[in-house]
C-alpha cells in the first residue's frame, strides 16, 4: 500500500469506530500547500453534515483518536473540519532507506491481463503527425502497466483492408515497371505513391470502377490480388516499424493484429448478433439500433454492420476484435488509444459488444481518447505549405534542432562530434515525445519546438538536464552512484524532497489507473524542481560524515526515480549533456 492509500485506510477506520458509520471515507489527498501538512483528510465536512453534527467538532474528536504516531508528527484540524497530517522526517527516511532500488514501486498486487490497442495506423499512407499522439502516449501507458505487473497484450490494429487498398493494388498493377525491384523503389515513397493513385482514381473512371471491382476481388481473396496487397503492406509496415524503433516504440511485428486479420471473422459477428435478435434491416442494411444513441435531430442512429448490398464495415472489424480480445485473449481491460472524433465509434461499439456478450460484463472497455495536434496558429498541425506532416521529418527537424541546442550549451565540449549526434538523437526524440505526454491527452495541445526544447519548465531538457546533472555530482567527485547510502532527513528542503521521493509510487499508480501520462509529467518536473532547492540550501559535496552520506542518498534516489520515471515514458536518459 503506498502512504496515501495507508492513511486514507487508517483514518477511515477511525472514523467509522468514531461514528459508527462502517463506510465513512477520510478521502486523503495532497496539501495544496506546505503550511496545510503534506496530505490532508477532507472527509469529514460530508460525513458530519450527513450525521447532523459540527464538523469542526467531529474533526477536533477525530484528531483526538487518531493513532498515527508512527508515520505522522502532527495533526491539525483547519477550517471547517480538514484534517490536516504532517509527515515525521524519521519516517520519511525509513520508508527510503527501505526501497527496493531496482524498481522504487512494488508489482501490484492484483496483476490483470489487458490488452492495449494503439498506434495502429492506416498502412494506405505513410505515417504522419496524426499518428503520432497515440503512438507515444499508448507506449507510456503499456509500458507502466508492464513496469507493474500486469500482462500486457499489444495490438496494432493496422487499417489494412479498406477500400484504399483497392486504388492502390489497381495502381500498382498498371505500373509499366511492375518488377520487384522496381517497385520497392516506387515504393519507397508511400506518399507519393498514394497521392499518385488517388490521383487517378479521382479522375480516371475507368480507374475507379476497377479500383472497386479490385477490393472486392482482394476481399475475396483473389490470390493474384492478395499477392500484391501483401507486397505493398509488407512496405508499409517496415516503414512503420523503423519509426517506431526510432521513436523508442516498444510495438514489435509480434503485435500485430491488423484489420485483415479478422475478415474471416466477420460473417460470425453478422450471425450471432442475429441470433440474439439484435439485428434491424434498414434500407437493406443490417444495423443494431440502441437506445441510448440518437441523432442530434432525435432520429435513431443505427451501428451498421453490413452494408446495403454486402460488406462489412469497420465497427463490424471492431465488434470482431473484441470478441478475439475479450474471448482469446483473456482480457480483463481492453485500452483504445484513439483520436477522440472516434469517441461515439466506441461507445456503440462497446454497448453492442456487453449486450451481445463479446465482452463480459466484467471485462473493462475503455477509450482512451486524445485530442488534435495543432500549429502555433491554432490549426491542425501542418506543414508550411499545407501537407500532411510525415513523422519521418518530424524526428530528423526534432533532432537537428536539439544538436544546435547542445552545441550551444556546450561550446567548449569534452563531447565529441559523434557524442553530441547521439545526445541530439535522444534530446530532439525526447522533447518531441515528452511535449506530447506532458500535456493532459484530452485536450488539443500545441505543437511548439520552442517550448518543446527549452531548458526551462516542464521539458523533456530540462529533465535530462537534471538527472545528467545529479549524475556527474558523483562522477566529479569519484563516489559510486550504487552504492547504499543511508538516509536521515533534517532540513525543510531535505523533508520536502524526501516527500516527493517516496510519492513516485502514487504518481505510478495513478497513471495505471487513470491513464494520464501527463500526471507522471508533473510529478517528474516538481521532483526536478524540489532538487534544484534542495541542492541549493544543502551543500552535498562540502557536507561531512552522516550528513554528507544521506544527501548523497537523496541525490542518489532522485537519479534513479527520474531514470525510472521518464523510462516509464518511454524516454531515455543521459549520462552526460
Ligand atoms: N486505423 C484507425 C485510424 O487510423 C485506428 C484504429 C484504432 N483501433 C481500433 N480498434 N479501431 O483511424
Amino acid at each position: 500500500m503506498n502512504l496515501k492509500q495507508q492513511l486514507d485506510q487508517r483514518i477511515s477506520a477511525a472514523l467509522a469506530a468514531l461514528t459508527g458509520q462502517p463506510d465513512a471515507l477520510a478521502m486523503v489527498a495532497y496539501s495544496k500547500s506546505p503550511q496545510f501538512g503534506d496530505y490532508q483528510a477532507n472527509g469529514v465536512m460530508a460525513l458530519a453534515k450527513k450525521l447532523g453534527k459540527n464538523p469542526r467538532e467531529l474533526g477536533q474528536l477525530l484528531a483526538q483518536q487518531l493513532q498515527l504516531d508512527d508515520i505522522v508528527s502532527k495533526v491539525e484540524v483547519a477550517g471547517p473540519g480538514f484534517i490536516n497530517l504532517f509527515i515525521k522526517p524519521a519516517f520519511l527516511s525509513e520508508r527510503l532507506n527501505q526501497l527496493d532500488h531496482a524498481r522504487l514501486v512494488a508489482a501490484a498486487a492484483q496483476p490483470q491481463t489487458v490488452v492495449i490497442d494503439y498506434s495502429s495506423p492506416n498502412l494506405a499512407k505513410e505515417m504522419h503527425v496524426g499518428h503520432l499522439r497515440g503512438t507515444i502516449i499508448g507506449d507510456a501507458i503499456a509500458r507502466t502497466l508492464e513496469f507493474l505487473g500486469h500482462k500486457l497484450i499489444r495490438q496494432n490494429h493496422f487499417g489494412d483492408w479498406g477500400t484504399q487498398f483497392g486504388m492502390l493494388i489497381t495502381h500498382m498493377q498498371e505500373l509499366p515497371f511492375y518488377t520487384e525491384g522496381k517497385i520497392k523503389a516506387e515504393l519507397s515513397d508511400l506518399e507519393g505513391f498514394y497521392r499518385a493513385a488517388k490521383e487517378r482514381f479521382d479522375t480516371d473512371a475507368d480507374f475507379a470502377r476497377l479500383a472497386r471491382e479490385n477490393v472486392v476481388h482482394l476481399q475475396a481473396g483473389h490470390p493474384g490480388y492478395m499477392a500484391l496487397w501483401k507486397k505493398f503492406i509488407d512496405v508499409s509496415i517496415e516503414h512503420c516499424q523503423q519509426l517506431y524503433q526510432r521513436l523508442g516504440i516498444t510495438l514489435t511485428e509480434q503485435d500485430i493484429r491488423p484489420e485483415s486479420f479478422y475478415n474471416s471473422r466477420l460473417p460470425q459477428v453478422l450471425e450471432l448478433l442475429d441470433q440474439q435478435k439484435l439485428l434491424t434491416v434498414s434500407d437493406g442494411a443490417k444495423c443494431v439500433f440502441l437506445d441510448e444513441f440518437k441523432t442530434k435531430e432525435g432520429e435513431p442512429l443505427p451501428v451498421i454492420i453490413e452494408k446495403t448490398g454486402g460488406g462489412f464495415l469497420y465497427a463490424t472489424t471492431d465488434l470482431a476484435a473484441i470478441r478475439y480480445r475479450c474471448q482469446e485473449l483473456h482480457a480483463e481491460r481492453v485500452l483504445y488509444v484513439v483520436d477522440a472524433r472516434q469517441s461515439l465509434h466506441f461507445q456503440q461499439v462497446f454497448t453492442v459488444a456487453h449486450l451481445a456478450g463479446f465482452a463480459s460484463a466484467s471485462c473493462k472497455l475503455e477509450h482512451l481518447s486524445y485530442g488534435t495536434m495543432m500549429g502555433k496558429d491554432g490549426k491542425p498541425f501542418k506543414t508550411r505549405s499545407g501537407g500532411t506532416v510525415k513523422l519521418v521529418d518530424l524526428c530528423s527537424e526534432g533532432v537537428e534542432r536539439a544538436l544546435a541546442l547542445v552545441r550551444g550549451k556546450n561550446p567548449e565540449t569534452n563531447l565529441d562530434d559523434a557524442d553530441l549526434q547521439h545526445i541530439a538523437e535522444v534530446v530532439g526524440i525526447a522533447a518531441i515525445k515528452y511535449a506530447d505526454l506532458s500535456k493532459n491527452r484530452n485536450s488539443d495541445y500545441i505543437f511548439d519546438w520552442d517550448t518543446m526544447l527549452s531548458f526551462e519548465g516542464n521539458t523533456a531538457p530540462y529533465l535530462l538536464y537534471a538527472y545528467a546533472r545529479i549524475r556527474s555530482i558523483f562522477r566529479r567527485a569519484q563516489l559510486d552512484a550504487s552504492a547504499p547510502y543511508i538516509i536521515n532527513v533534517e532540513a525543510a528542503e531535505e523533508q520536502a524532497l524526501a516527500l516527493k521521493l517516496l510519492q513516485f509510487t502514487e504518481a505510478v499508480e495513478t497513471l495505471a489507473s487513470e491513464c494520464l501520462p501527463n500526471q507522471l509529467c508533473l510529478y517528474l518536473y516538481e521532483l526536478a524542481g524540489l532538487f534544484m532547492k534542495f541542492y541549493e540550501c544543502c551543500p552535498v559535496l562540502k557536507a561531512e560524515g552522516l550528513v554528507q552520506q544521506s544527501r548523497l542518498g537523496l541525490c542518489q534516489l532522485t537519479a534513479l526515480t527520474l531514470q525510472q520515471g521518464l523510462g516509464l515514458l518511454g524516454i531515455t536518459t543521459l549520462e552526460q549533456m
